[in-house]
């Protein structure tokens, strides 16, 4: 199977997807959208109300807002994938619990597989666990570029959370600033081409000692 066949696969498989409770409450499951070779990645938490309607990853107002984002860094929706940890809208936008994130991997790590983005942006904390583990402060990390498995993470605040606290508005404006910076550097040691990376599973937790702050690591300049 191809790329296109396998993303195609993957949205076959989370519409009738059981694997967890979230299968529910389902109106529309939110597989993802963007462009098969996509090297960027933009992974969030779940689908919300309006999502969950249409079947389409953030359409409703921090969709808005990730698009002005995504413009601040001279990116369209359509140069980048967008998709979520969890496929199915977890009731009233609670926080996907550890067996739904757990039963959905698959199908977020098969993405990865096979979209192979050479930058990685997660909005959120659900998001960024999945690659720097769960004892890491978002408040220390975001904006920061980190590589893992060959591939570059950069942890954003959640474009909803800044939208409900204004404190933040400003700060996930200028992390996402940095982001056509990153995306060059990448380009520049990959060669222009998207990268093969050197693992063969780059989607695996990454884990690390979390006990001491881990920006020493993050610049990569
Ligand atoms: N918030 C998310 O995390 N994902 C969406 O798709 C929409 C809102
Ligand atoms: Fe399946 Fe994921 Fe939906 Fe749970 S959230 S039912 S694992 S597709």
């Amino acid at each position: 199977m191809n790329t296109i066949e396998i993303l195609n696969e993957v949205a076959s498989q989370v519409a009738v997807c059981k694997n967890c409770i979230l299968h529910h409450s389902r109106n529309k499951s939110v597989p993802g959208d963007g462009p098969h070779n996509a090297k960027v990645m933009l992974i969030g938490e779940g689908p919300g109300f309006h999502e969950n309607q249409q079947g389409k990853p953030f359409v409703g107002a921090a969709g808005k807002f990730l698009d002005e984002l995504l413009g601040s860094a001279d990116l369209k929706r359509s140069d980048v994938f967008i998709t979520n940890v969890v496929k199915c809208r977890p009731p009233g936008n609670r926080d996907p619990q550890p067996e739904e994130l757990e039963a959905c991997a698959i199908y977020l790590n098969r993405q990865i597989e096979v979209i192979n983005p050479m930058v990685i942006v997660t909005l959120g904390r659900f998001s960024m666990a999945k690659f720097l583990g769960n004892n890491v402060k978002i408040s220390l990390v975001h904006g920061q570029a980190k590589k893992v498995k060959g591939r570059m993470i950069i942890a954003m605040y959640h474009p909803a959370a800044a939208l409900h606290q204004p404190s933040l508005k400003s700060t996930v404006i200028s992390d996402f600033a940095m982001l056509p910076e990153f995306i060059k550097q990448m380009d520049s040691e990959n060669g222009g081409s998207k990268k093969k990376v050197t693992h063969p599973l780059p989607v695996e937790i990454f884990e690390e000692d979390n006990s001491k702050p881990p920006a020493s690591q993050l610049s990569l300049f």
